[in-house]
């Protein structure tokens, strides 16, 4: 089946199942590398992106739902000012350490800066309870969230 995606403001024709999931067309269709699969059952926040610019989870959904709605992917979320804000504050803070986590971090990060969050630890910490570090970076990562958060 032939399927029209909007993906980091372009437009690409898919022919793939519609029953993949969003991940895996991003990143065995169309190369986009960034958006990772951890657990594959929508529980490690891994595979998140920005899908009319609410955060969400890429590794089970069918691509199929995601037809009509402007995908942002870690590749293109520096597009954005805030994206890009975001990204220099992980870097800044050494917010990355294996780094696996990272993209749907950065992209649920953006979010909620983009929604005029941030700022509160407890309310990030909680906003962010779905994204799991194996490394224990959350301490930098809040950090970075802060950073970007504040320099608005
Ligand atoms: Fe999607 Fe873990 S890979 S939530």
């Amino acid at each position: 089946m032939s399927l029209s995606l909007s993906i980091n403001g372009e437009q690409h024709e898919i022919t793939c199942d519609p029953t993949t999931p969003l991940a895996y067309v991003l990143r065995n269709a169309l190369k986009l590398k960034g958006t990772k699969i951890g657990c594959g059952l929508e529980q490690c926040g891994a595979c998140a992106v920005l899908v009319d610019g609410e955060v969400a989870l890429s590794c089970s959904a069918a691509v199929e739902q995601f037809v009509g709605k402007e995908i942002v992917t870690i590749e293109g979320v520096g597009a954005t000012e805030i994206g890009a804000r975001v990204q220099d504050a992980f870097v800044a803070e050494t917010a990355a350490q294996c780094g696996y986590c990272t993209s749907g971090l950065v992209v649920a990060a953006t979010a909620l800066i983009s929604d005029g969050r941030g700022t509160d630890r407890a309310e990030t910490v909680e906003a962010l309870d779905q994204h799991l570090c194996r490394c224990g970076s959350h301490p930098r990562v809040l950090r970075a969230i802060e950073r970007a958060a504040k320099a608005s």
